[in-house]
This record gives structure tokens, sequence and C-alpha cells, in this order.
């Protein structure tokens, strides 16, 4: 059975002020189905392997957030980070410490904060990347047939070929909205999901060949791996680690990317915006998690705490979000500004 790599140490921050940095948004209830995405994330894989194959890649501050979320899986394998380096060095940690344990490993490596609403048809696209990956080095990654020009996601191009795991020609990570629009139009295009599946053995050689600088620095760790000095050394290594994707510093670089078309109800919960198109609306299209009146006002996201009755007139795509000591009120597709806001209001205290 494959090991489950979930990556769980980002912060969440498009999604602030409900989602703040002692608690992001892969340990909220954000759907209110009574597991948080990093919960449900686990739920869906647990289907496929066991729960002494998941590791968990958080940051240090959210590991007794992981383990009293995921009691099921063993602290030993809830692997903290001191620092946010972003998905490759979280990914090689992970990688390099399975490779001295199970040099013949199977994995997969997914996000923490994504839906998938048709399970059945997503668990036969991971078998379909388990067999597709067995092959060479390939590194395998799920694509979903996109519907906008997003430019949060990385864009795949691929050959046309019959069998299910398709040779990527180009992967581009986060084009601009008019790049995004021309893949988008192209019809030749699909987005990365953002899960992974490969050999070990696969990934490690990718590091060597894409990121031969961060595959030193872990390789090191070989001696230090399920010993007392591990941390000592993972504090060490992410001071000398370079600060990038996965996306970046592989995916864009091989040239073994495969990918297995999907169609299982996927989203990214990235923002406010994708939560809206798939939260219930009303009449006007508004989401709305409160106490509300609205009056002339549409395709809005009102969520505010139960106590407060709010009064909305004749806004139109706005996002409305109280949390804690915070009230945000901006465009519902103000989504690159969130950065901004998250610095700005560090600084009113
Ligand atoms: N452990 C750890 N450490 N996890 C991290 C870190 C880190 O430093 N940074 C991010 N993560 C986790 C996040 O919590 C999330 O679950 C996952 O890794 C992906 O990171 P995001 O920051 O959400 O990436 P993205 O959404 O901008 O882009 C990726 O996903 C898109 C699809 O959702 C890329 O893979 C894109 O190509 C892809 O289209
Ligand atoms: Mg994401």
């Amino acid at each position: 059975k494959p090991y489950i790599i979930i990556m769980a140490g980002g912060i969440g921050s498009r999604f602030w002020p409900y989602s703040r940095n002692n608690h992001p948004k892969q340990f909220l209830d954000i759907l209110g189905t009574g597991r948080s995405l990093l919960q449900m994330t686990y739920d869906r894989f647990v289907e496929i392997s066991d729960p002494d194959k998941f590791f968990v890649v958080t940051n240090n501050n959210y590991f007794d957030l992981v383990k009293s979320q995921l009691p099921e899986v063993s602290e030993d394998h809830i692997l903290t980070e001191p620092m946010r380096r972003n998905t490759a060095a979280c990914i090689a940690f992970a990688s390099y410490k399975i490779k001295k344990k199970d040099p013949k490993a199977k994995v997969i490596v997914s996000p923490a904060d994504h839906l998938v609403l048709k399970e059945d048809s997503f668990k036969r696209r991971i078998q379909d990347a388990l067999s597709a990956a067995e092959e060479d080095n390939r590194l395998v990654t799920i694509g979903i047939k996109p519907n906008r020009p997003e430019t949060g996601y990385g864009y795949i191009q691929y050959n046309e070929t019959n069998g299910v795991a398709k040779k990527v020609k180009t992967f581009t990570e986060k084009p601009n909205l008019k790049l995004a629009t021309t893949f988008l139009e192209s019809g030749d295009f699909v987005w990365n999901s953002g899960m992974f599946v490969w050999k070990n053995e696969s990934i490690i050689h990718a590091f060597e060949c894409c990121m031969p600088e961060m595959a030193e620095v872990f390789e090191e760790g070989d001696r230090f791996f399920y010993t007392e000095e591990e941390s000592e050394f993972i504090n060490k290594a992410y001071t000398l680690v370079k600060n990038i994707s996965i996306d970046y510093g592989v995916m864009e670089k091989s040239d073994d990317v495969y990918v297995v078309l999907g169609d299982f109800g996927w989203s990214d919960l990235g923002s406010w915006m994708s939560l809206h198109e798939i939260q219930p609306h009303d009449e006007q299209n508004n989401v709305v998690e409160a106490n509300a009146l609205l009056y002339d006002t549409s395709n809005c996201y009102v969520k505010v705490s139960p106590e407060k009755l709010v009064v909305v007139q004749g806004l139109e795509n706005y996002l409305i979000n109280e949390s804690d000591n915070v009230l945000l009120i901006c465009r519902l597709d103000a989504e690159n500004k969130f950065r901004e806001f998250v610095n700005d209001a560090k600084n009113k205290g």
C-alpha cells in the first residue's frame, strides 16, 4: 500500500480573517461537516492506505493541532518544520525519511485543504496514477479540466495519447492572467490539482536532477532520521534550503512528468470565491452563514458570528466576514489583495 504524505503547513492567507496564522484553514471545519479539511483529507486516503502509512508535514506550531485532529497518525509520523519553506522542502523532508524506512515505497502526496465530491471516481484515478507511476521515473500528477483563467494554479499541456497517463509537454506554475486566458482558450491545458503520485525513488531522482542543492541537504539526513538528533538536523537543514514550491522546483523542470486526467468534483478551497462557488446559495446567489437581512444584494458571501444581526443593502460581489476581532469587507474577487491585508493588519495590532 502507498505512503500518504499530507502537506499541512500552509497558512491559507486568502481565507483571512477566518483562517489565521494560529489556526489556518486546513484545521477549520470550513464546510460545516464536523470534520476539518485535514480530517476530510485523511478520511479520503484512509480508504486507499493504512493509518501507519501516513506522514503529515506541518509547522512546529501546528503539531498539537494535527495530533488532536488526527489521533490515528502516530506522533513520529507528524513531521514538523521549524519555518515555512514551501512544498519542495516539505516533500523532500518526508521523502528522504521514507527512503530510509522503505526504499521501495510508493507515495501519494496531497494538499490538506482540497475538496473532492466524487470519492469513487477519485479512488479510481488515484489507482490509475499509482499504476502509471510504476514505470521509469515517472512523476504523475492529476489534471483537472479548467473552467476559468485562474492564476493561482499550475497549467499542464500534454501529449494526446491513448494511455491513462499522458506525457506532459509543458508545466507552467501560476501564469499571469494573459497567459492563463490563452491556455484556457486553447483547450489544450489542464490544471494541476496539486496531488502527486510516484515511486519514492523517482522523486528522489528528480530532486537530485532538478534541485541538487536540496537533495544534498537532505541526503545528510540519512544519518539522523529516526534518531535523537533528527530535529536538530532539520532545524539546520531548513535554514539551508531554498524557499520554493515543488511546482517551480521540480514539476516545471523535470522531463518525467505525466498527467492522469480526473473529473471527481475537485475544488481547491483556496479562496472565499472558490468556497462561494460550492456552498449553497440563496436566490440572489448569496452565501449566508449569519443571521442576516439582505436587501438588493447579490453574489455576496456573508459569514458573521450568529450573535450579531447583519443588515446589508445594495452590495454585489462582496465578502463580509467577521472572525474574532476582525471585520473584513472587500470585493469577493479581491484574491490578490489578501497578502497586503494580512501584512497591514499585523501593524495595526
Ligand atoms: N508542510 C508544509 N510546509 N506544507 C505547506 C507549506 C510548507 O511550507 N506550504 C504550503 N503547504 C501546504 C498547504 O497547506 C497546502 O495543503 C499545500 O501545501 C499546497 O500549498 P498551497 O500554498 O495551497 O499551493 P497553491 O494552492 O498555491 O498551488 C498548488 O496547488 C494548486 C492546486 O490547488 C500548486 O501545486 C499548483 O500547481 C496547483 O494548481
Ligand atoms: Mg492551495
